[in-house]
């Protein structure tokens, strides 16, 4: 047993919820990451016998969507949107200047692990371009100033 009690009381709840189990299966990919920061393989291998599924269902939704890690990851997920709206109005420079501020070429984190960045594609905000998506967090029409005051905001 990898995922904890607690969580998989949690899971057992919003499967109840769905009129299939299988409907469930994002909500608690979410309550098993929220938990230990990525999801494991041992921990898909739990979430497919719970729903019963084969392990390799699990992974491809695991890896379809880029929300969810199969990996630890940085402590801090920061991603610019480099869609066209974003780009037209400056994301990419922006996302040159954080790179820059942080040492690191995006997509990639920061030698102590702190800060993954990265960029994304639309974020659907296009009208608070250019955006950025921090920790899950959106930040709306950025400049750099203010993306590296959310920077320097982040916590250890
Ligand atoms: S292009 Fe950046 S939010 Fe849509």
């Amino acid at each position: 047993m990898v995922i904890s009690k607690q969580t998989r009381s949690k899971i057992d709840a919003v499967i109840a919820k769905y009129p299939q189990a299988r409907g469930a299966l994002l909500p608690a990919l979410h309550l098993v990451q929220d938990e230990y920061g990525h999801v494991s393989k041992e921990c898909a291998v739990e979430i497919a016998e719970i729903f019963e599924i084969r392990p390799v269902e699990v992974m491809e939704v695991l890896t379809f969507y880029n929300l969810f890690f199969d990996s630890p990851q940085a402590k801090h997920h920061v991603y610019v949107c480099t869609n066209l709206p974003c780009s037209l109005r400056g994301a990419r420079g922006l996302l040159r200047q954080l790179e820059s501020q942080l040492g690191i070429k995006a997509p990639g984190e920061t030698s102590d692990g702190r800060i993954f960045l990265g960029h994304e594609e639309c974020l659907g905000a296009c009208g608070y371009a250019p955006m950025m998506r921090v920790d899950g967090q959106y930040h709306e029409v950025l400049d750099i100033e203010k993306a590296k005051r959310i920077l320097d905001s982040l916590g250890e």
